[in-house]
């Protein structure tokens, strides 16, 4: 359990932490060479640590110091993903793509992960039998075989994060060159395309695909994983809802275009440098529209600590969720500490209240429990946030970080890195 002692404004710098959506589909990227590949600017959360433990089962021996991960394969990668730790996270099942491309074949079970939506991977499999996989879905597993994956053009009917990252691995492999057509452009997707550029796989972008030369053989890389432009707008969220003055060091501005522009618009002073961001509230915030979006677009996964905010923003906001349709394990919670917001279909229309009031919370995902943790920041009295399983998954030392800018805020446990 988390709990905080709401009211006090945020204060002080914190630094980002390497992305978490970059970090799991790099240490996936690890399978497809026999060459050790070191990262560096690991973040220190569950879902790597589950993305460690799944590479460790297939075969590679992984020594994890600090934020660097060193990643060997001392003998034979198995083909067959273990069902635990592949229903524990969703990005899991990325490592379909690299063992099929390497090995020729691959079972790996139909994902899990966070209850946000329907979430099916069809376009992730629709991608692969273009390269010529035959792919059969039985009892909850994908089994797959392809002796040689050939390069294709594929169109993705929405620009899936996953579908895209999972055809680049697969790709990077191929025989010639496989074209994705409306990728996804998230940062994260473009740092993966960089480790395979630097594994060996040339990868390029243009206007309405990115194209991936395979490689009859990948060679090792070391590469830095980019900061977690999703952490970043949580802590810069938590200053504003808080009325306070937050600078976030380490980022790269650009990747939070979409939350800057609408924290300027509710009337919040942003400042930015090469590396870092800054945002400072001397007057009361406004409510605006929003609605999420494939990058450049506004996140998703800023949606609801976005709600949080803007739940005490004066007059009305709309905020649209087009991403994923179930995205609102939030909103009951923040009804309960005492926030006006109506849901009509993936719309919520929020009217800014005076205050919050602590209460006792449950996150239901990873950004579900950080729209709490920053609505109980803000509100009068105490919140306790339970299923904080879901906040480690996501985000590395939130606690300790938020107490560094004066928030008065305590945990049962945290993750502990090694
Ligand atoms: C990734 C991120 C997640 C983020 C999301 C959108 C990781 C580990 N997770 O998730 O934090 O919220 O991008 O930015 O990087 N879809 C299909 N068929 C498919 C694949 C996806 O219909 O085969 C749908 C999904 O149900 C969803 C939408 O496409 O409605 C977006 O999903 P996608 O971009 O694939 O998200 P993830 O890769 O799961």
């Amino acid at each position: 359990m988390i709990v905080i002692q709401g009211g006090q404004p945020l204060s002080g710098s914190v630094r980002a932490a390497g992305a978490k959506n970059a970090a799991l589909p790099a240490i996936f990227a690890s399978l497809l060479t026999p060459e050790p590949v070191e990262l560096l600017n690991v973040p220190c959360l569950r879902d790597v640590e589950t993305a460690v433990e799944l590479v460790r089962a297939l075969g590679k021996e992984v020594v994890w110091e600090g934020g660097r991960l060193s990643i060997r394969e001392p003998g034979p990668l198995s083909p067959r993903a273990p069902e635990e730790l592949v229903r524990r996270m969703r990005a899991s099942f990325l490592v379909l793509g690299p063992l099929l491309a390497r090995l020729g074949q691959a079972q790996v079970p139909l994902p899990g992960g966070c209850a946000i939506g329907t979430r099916p991977v069809d376009l992730h499999l629709k991608g692969l039998s273009a390269l010529g996989a035959e792919l059969e879905v039985r009892e909850g597993w994908v089994y797959a075989r392809a002796p040689k994956l050939q390069g294709r053009t594929v169109y993705l009917d929405y620009p899936s994060v996953g579908a895209t990252e999972q055809l680049l691995l697969a790709g990077a492999l191929a025989a010639g060159e496989t074209a994705v057509l409306n990728p996804a452009r998230e940062p994260e997707v473009v740092d993966l395309s960089r480790l395979l550029s630097a594994l060996g796989a040339r990868v390029r972008w243009a206007d309405d695909r990115v194209v991936v030369q395979g490689a009859g053989a990948l060679s090792g890389a070391r590469h830095a994983i980019i900061p977690d432009r999703i952490e970043a707008g949580t802590f810069l969220l938590a200053g504003a809802i808080t009325k306070g003055e937050v600078r976030v060091e380490g980022v790269i501005p650009e990747h939070l275009a979409a939350l800057l522009v609408k924290l300027e618009e509710a009337g919040v002073e942003v400042s930015c440098g090469e590396d870092w961001v800054s945002v400072a509230v001397r007057r009361d915030p406004q409510g605006v529209g929003v609605e999420t979006r494939p990058y450049p677009g506004f996140p998703t996964d800023l949606q609801p600590p976005m709600v949080s905010f803007l739940s005490l923003a004066k007059g009305e906001s709309l905020v649209t969720e087009t991403v994923f349709e179930d995205r609102f394990g939030h909103v009951g919670e923040l009804l309960r500490m005492g926030a006006s917001i109506r849901r009509q279909g993936a719309s919520l229309l929020i009217r800014g209240v005076e205050g919050l009031t602590g209460t006792r919370t449950a996150a239901s995902d990873i950004r579900a429990g950080a729209a709490l943790v920053l609505a109980g920041l803000a509100a009068r009295g105490t919140t306790e946030v339970e299923g904080t399983d879901h906040i480690y998954r996501g985000y590395e030392g939130l606690v300790a970080k938020l107490r560094r800018l004066g928030a008065q805020i305590w945990e049962e446990k945290g993750n502990t890195c090694p």
